[in-house]
Parts: C-alpha cells; structure tokens; sequence
C-alpha cells in the first residue's frame, strides 16, 4: 500500500491548521514538515514550537524531516511537541546510529533521508535500525523544482538492498512529485510518496492525491 504525505510546506503558513485539514479530509496518509535551518540547506522555515501548536488541531501523523545540521539537539523537543517520526539526514551528523536510537527510545519512528549526490552506501550499516530511508528526488531547500530523473534507479537499488537484506524498510521520495513522476518511482519500489506543490497547488486537492497512489 502506498502512503500519501503532502508537504506543509508548499501551505498557505497563515491558515496552518486549516490547510492540514484540508489533506485531512482529502484522504492523505500523513503531514510532511519540513523543517530547515538555513545552515544545511539555504531556507528557513520552522521547528518544534509550530509542530506544538498544529499538533492540537488534528490526530494525524505527524512526519517531521529535519534538514539541519546536528539534528540529535532537537529529537526532546520534537517528541515534546508530538513529534509521530523523525527523519534525519546522514550528512547531518557525525553519530547517526546514536541519533537514531535517542530517536526510538523517545518512542518516535525513525528515518535516515540522503541527498541526490549521497551513494546508498552510507545507509547500508543503519538500515537494520530504521523504519524508513527517505530518497530526496530534488536538492532539499525548496518546494517546486522539477524531479531528478536519475534517482529512479537508485529506488530500486535500494529497494533490492533492503530485499535482500530481508528487512522491511520504507522507502520515501521527496521532491518533484506528481501524478507523472509518481508511476516511475512507485515501480521502483517506492512506497512513501511525499508531494507538496503538486497536492497544495491543485484545485481538487482530493483527486490530486488520489491521483498519486
Ligand atoms: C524540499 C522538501 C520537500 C518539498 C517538496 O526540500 O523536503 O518536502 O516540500 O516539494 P515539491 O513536492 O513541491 O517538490
Ligand atoms: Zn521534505
């Protein structure tokens, strides 16, 4: 089954728990949020205290990407603010498998993201630990850019890797995402598809996503 995450990101940020209802009542699976720190990628967008105050107005989960730098300072705060899973990048901190146990022990599901250039050999020794490997299928930073068609390949690799290492890993993809891309990366072996200006830019939010599985 293939799980629809729409990212907040491409939202309208004044109407927030308005424009999580809408996905919510579109019948997507879970919110994406995006959050950025200006240092690892170059945009800024928000952090915990806004994951608080969205958490109150719905029982969705709440999938958090976290592309900063040192992402193991905030896993307290995420779980505090009602975090569902924490997904970080590899490229982000010197300890990943500690990260990811702090981020289990909190309870939390956990993912390891990787940029387009970074090779699926750094997540080879932490697939065992995590529930989900997120492919990035643009540069992470902005919502809108067109799909690096190159990384349809590299799903499938990984999709083999975790096959034949007889693990049960979800794989993402972020970046890029529509009713077109949406075929070629689910015939990879992608089974989480994350999609922001194509889901908050349609007029008929519910046949976009619907349009995605
Ligand atoms: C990019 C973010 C994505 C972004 C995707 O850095 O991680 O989640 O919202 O936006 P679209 O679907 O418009 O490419
Ligand atoms: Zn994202």
């Amino acid at each position: 089954m293939v799980k629809i995450a729409p990212s907040i990101l491409s939202a309208d940020f004044a109407f927030l728990a308005d424009e999580i209802k809408k996905i919510e009542v579109a019948g997507a699976d879970w919110v994406h949020i995006d959050v950025m720190d200006g240092q690892f990628v170059p945009n800024l967008t928000f952090g915990a205290p806004v994951v608080k105050c969205i958490r109150k107005t719905t029982e969705m989960f709440f999938d958090c990407h976290l592309m900063v730098e040192n992402p193991e300072k905030y896993i307290a705060d995420f779980k505090a603010a009602g975090a569902d899973q924490m997904v970080v990048h590899v490229e982000t901190t010197k300890h990943l498998h500690r990260c990811i146990q702090q981020i289990k022990g909190e309870g939390m599901k956990a993912g390891v993201a990787l940029n387009p250039a970074t090779p699926l050999s750094t997540v080879e020794e932490i697939l065992p630990y995590v529930d989900m490997v997120l492919l990035m299928t643009v540069n992470p930073g902005f919502g809108g850019q067109s799909f690096i068609e190159s990384m349809v390949p590299k799903v499938a690799r990984l999709r083999k890797m975790i096959t034949d290492a007889g693990l049960d890993v979800d794989i993402q993809v972020d970046g890029g995402i529509n009713d077109k891309t949406a075929v070629l990366v689910k015939e990879a072996g992608a089974n989480i598809l994350v999609a922001g200006s194509y889901v908050y830019g349609a007029q008929d939010v519910k046949a976009a996503i619907e349009s995605l599985r």
